[in-house]
């Protein structure tokens, strides 16, 4: 059997460089290699969205038009929409058994995504166990690799788990799955913060057009200790310089600013103008390839439900086995 590519995004908006780095290249890069489904988890984002679920409902296609721009190949890649896979809630259900409340109160990412989100009427049980409903996307499919960025590992940690538990339980059906991070597992954002995220305002969307990437390069956070062009500056942890190493092809030329940086020899105007140069020569063939999709709506549909309907017959052949494993076979 081929080997089985399973990840998602949740479509609450775009996608930007840090899903591009975390998780989108490495997708592009197997897709070939792998038979790949990617998720869009519309169930997931309600976990935190259920009081404006028109929200996806224009993302679902915001999120498909990244993925076919940066390359994913429709007639290879399976994009699939969470909600038209119900499979995934029964086998989540069986899986909340194998799962403990502590075990869901230790997920490091859920309790920093709590913090954010200072849910008003106290934490929703959707929202805390949708680690387990997650594991549930990627055993359905019965996934060897999880590409995926670093805030993602508990989750994959947690299926783990889960898989070896039922395997042990009710017999060998499920696989065990291992992530994989990006090359830049995790990408800061433009004002300095740690991440690139929507909540933090401080991303750069692969979608965005020349004039708006323009903006946010020429105001991102660079060396705050440096007040004159001629100050000594900082390069490591500088995001300007991070960025440069990802997205600047120009060895040399990121070298050359490199030095002339630490000298305090060159402006941060020039580090900037040359990073949008390379932001929007690694952005153009990723902006042309979505207006090629955004001007075919029906054959972007078509993509989905295709894409839906082949993952769905996988989920479904899955869960024959899981409910033999079980004995929930009672007439058969
Ligand atoms: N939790 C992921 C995110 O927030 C999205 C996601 C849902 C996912 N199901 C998945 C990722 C399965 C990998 C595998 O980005």
């Amino acid at each position: 059997m081929e080997k089985r590519i399973l990840t998602g995004d949740r479509p609450t908006g775009r996608l930007h460089l840090g899903h591009y780095v975390g998780s989108l290249q490495n997708r592009v890069r197997l897709q070939h290699e792998y038979d790949t489904y990617v998720l869009i988890a519309d169930v997931q984002a309600l976990t935190d969205n259920f009081e404006h679920p028109q929200m996806l409902r224009q993302n679902v296609f915001e999120v498909t038009l990244d993925y076919l721009a940066v390359g994913l190949d429709p007639e290879r890649v399976k994009i699939v929409v969470q909600s038209m896979v119900p499979e995934l809630a029964e086998l989540t259900i069986y899986f909340m058994n194998l799962v403990t409340v502590a075990t869901l109160e230790r997920n490091p990412t859920v309790k920093e995504e709590i913090k954010q989100r200072n849910f008003k009427r106290g934490v929703p049980v959707g929202f805390w166990s949708y680690p387990i409903s997650q594991a549930a996307d990627i055993t359905i499919f019965k996934a060897h690799l999880v590409p995926v960025g670093e805030d993602q590992l508990p989750m994959i940690e947690q299926a783990r788990e889960i898989v070896r538990r039922f395997n042990t339980l009710y017999g060998k059906v499920l696989i065990e799955p291992k992530a994989m991070l990006g090359e830049v597992a995790r990408l800061p954002g433009t004002d300095g913060n740690a991440k690139m995220s929507k909540s933090l305002g401080n991303c750069i969307y692969l979608s965005d057009p020349p004039e708006v990437l323009r903006k946010r390069v020429m105001s991102m956070f660079t060396d705050p200790t440096r007040i004159h062009p001629t100050d000594p500056g900082h390069v490591e942890g500088n995001p300007v310089f991070t960025y440069h190493d990802t997205f600047n092809p120009n060895k040399n030329e990121v070298e050359e600013l490199k030095d002339r940086y630490r000298k305090g020899a060159v402006g941060d105007v020039e580090v900037k103008e040359k990073l949008f140069a390379a932001l929007d020569n690694f952005l153009a063939p990723i902006r042309a390839r979505r207006a090629e999709y955004e001007a075919k709506p029906d054959r972007v549909k078509e993509i989905i439900l295709e894409g839906t309907k082949k993952a769905r017959a996988t989920a479904q052949q899955t869960m024959e086995e899981v409910r033999a494993a079980m004995k929930l076979t009672y007439f058969a």
